[in-house]
């Protein structure tokens, strides 16, 4: 027992070594909360900047240029984005594979045909797709901000491996991803100014919502059922007070 103990101790005392953690600054999202909902607006931002920017590297495989229509775009835009890229097919009838316009019901055309093809246009590095990543990092959709606006010059006296960038929300802080926005890189169609702070939190709002397209609706019928339980709840009681009355 003794032992025991002795070891939990040990454990609890070496454990957190938050000398080196990196702490994210937490920020405020429109759909965090039991009632928060996804901003539209910031979502169609968010694939604007993930279309001109992110997309020349990172792919989205999970989703198709339909699921576009549940941030708000129009059946005809849903349709351009599509068409304006060119998918290959096949077989047709006599064998071929071939080329045709992206359709709706297409998923995501990735920037490169493989993972080899990827790592040689990026210095060796492999840009991760980005269909989960929100999901798949601790405070995804804060990591994504704090990653996109976490370049700076190396500290003093840090020495930086060749083709890696200084980043210091990047776990080990250097990345090989050069920093990918600059002021006004995306001119917004909703007029809103492009600084690299609103990419970064547009895009990564959009990210979320492509890991998590269902939240919006998970929300809503949370907040139906527990209000239908406590209608009912009610109406027990009323009966029960009905029910007891006469024995009181
Ligand atoms: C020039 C190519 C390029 C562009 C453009 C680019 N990235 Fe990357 N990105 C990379 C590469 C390469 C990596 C892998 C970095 C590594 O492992 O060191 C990466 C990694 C990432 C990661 C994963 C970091 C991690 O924790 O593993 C995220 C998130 C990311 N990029 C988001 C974005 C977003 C959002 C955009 C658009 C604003 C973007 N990237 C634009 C090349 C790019």
């Amino acid at each position: 027992m003794r032992v025991l103990l002795a070891l939990l101790v040990s454990t609890l005392i070496v454990w957190p070594s938050s000398a080196e953690e990196i702490v994210l600054p937490a920020q405020k999202w429109p759909f965090q909360g039991p009632l928060g909902l996804y901003d539209k607006a910031e979502l169609q931002r968010g694939f604007q900047v993930y279309r001109e920017v992110c997309a020349a590297c990172h792919s989205l495989d999970l989703l198709s240029y339909r699921n576009l229509r549940e941030i708000g775009l129009s059946e005809a835009a849903v349709k351009a984005i599509a068409t304006s890229v060119q998918v290959t097919d096949g077989p047709n009838e006599q064998g071929e594979i071939f080329e045709r316009p992206g359709l709706p019901t297409d998923r995501f055309k990735a920037p490169f045909p493989n993972a080899q093809a990827a790592r040689v246009a990026n210095n060796g590095a492999l840009p991760p797709d980005l269909s989960l990543m929100a999901k798949a990092r601790f405070n995804g959709t804060d990591y994504i901000y704090a990653l996109l606006i976490g370049y700076t010059e190396p500290p003093a006296g840090m020495t930086m491996n060749e083709g890696l960038f200084f980043n210091r929300y990047f776990p080990g802080q250097q990345i090989a991803m050069p920093q990918p926005l600059a002021e006004g890189m995306v001119e917004y169609s909703d007029g809103t100014e492009a600084s690299v702070d609103r990419m970064a939190r547009d895009v990564a709002a959009f990210l979320t919502w492509a890991a998590e397209p269902n939240q919006d609706a998970r929300k809503r019928l949370g907040l139906s059922v527990v209000l239908a339980l406590g209608i009912i709840a009610a109406l027990f009681y009323l009966v029960k007070r009905r029910i007891w009355s006469d024995l009181h």
